[in-house]
């Protein structure tokens, strides 16, 4: 009797246990952020301004190549590829505007500047704008919001990334 009452409090007990899931901890750099999503997300979608996404060259596939980039690029193809990068774009922002993240230089992210949060806000909604127009199924609409897209990229970048001042100022800096 005794034993199982032992046996079902281990059993209760282990039910209650949380389990643990993904930390709020940045990982990367800001730089290392864009590079992995906002980077090959927005070009995905400048694509469409060069090739139709129904179209098959818009997934180039090298049977030769046996690299998994390559051989699993065919798993997922055409518009719903450009609806996932509109998406990353969308959720970039909000992955930049997590607290203790750095830039490169070792500067903590701007996220306490006005300007940053409402840039980053920004890009969400260009990132919204994209999905919309990508699950329209317009290449129009597309390439109409490519252009919003690279507003949000260089409004920031004018300002916390690339420097037209002599001598350069700090990146991440205001
Ligand atoms: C709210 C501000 C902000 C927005 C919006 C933003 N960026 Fe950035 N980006 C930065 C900052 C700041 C850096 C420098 C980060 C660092 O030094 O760690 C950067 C760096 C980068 C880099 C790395 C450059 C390098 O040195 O290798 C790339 C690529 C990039 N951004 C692409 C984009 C694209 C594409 C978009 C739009 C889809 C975008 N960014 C939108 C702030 C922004």
């Amino acid at each position: 009797m005794r034993f199982v009452g032992v046996l079902l409090l281990v059993l209760v007990s282990a039910t209650t246990i949380q389990a643990q899931g993904p930390s709020s901890e940045p990982v990367g750099t800001l730089a290392e952020l864009m590079r992995g999503i906002a980077f090959p997300a927005s070009n995905r979608i400048s694509d469409v301004q060069s090739v139709d996404p129904a179209s098959p060259e818009f997934d180039p596939e090298n049977p030769n190549d046996t690299r998994p980039q390559s051989r699993f690029s065919q798993i997922y193809t055409g518009w719903p590829t450009v609806d996932s990068a509109a998406i990353a774009l969308a959720e970039v922002a909000k992955l930049m505007m997590i607290p203790g993240r750095l830039c490169e230089n070792g500067e903590p992210v701007p996220v306490e500047q006005d300007n940053f949060t409402q840039w980053a806000r920004e890009l969400e909604e260009v990132g919204i704008k994209a999905l919309e127009a990508s699950r329209s199924r317009s290449i129009e609409a597309v390439i109409e919001v490519n252009n919003d897209i690279f507003g949000a990229c260089s409004n920031c970048h004018g300002v916390y990334r690339d420097s037209y001042t002599d001598p350069p100022k700090d990146r991440c800096v205001p």
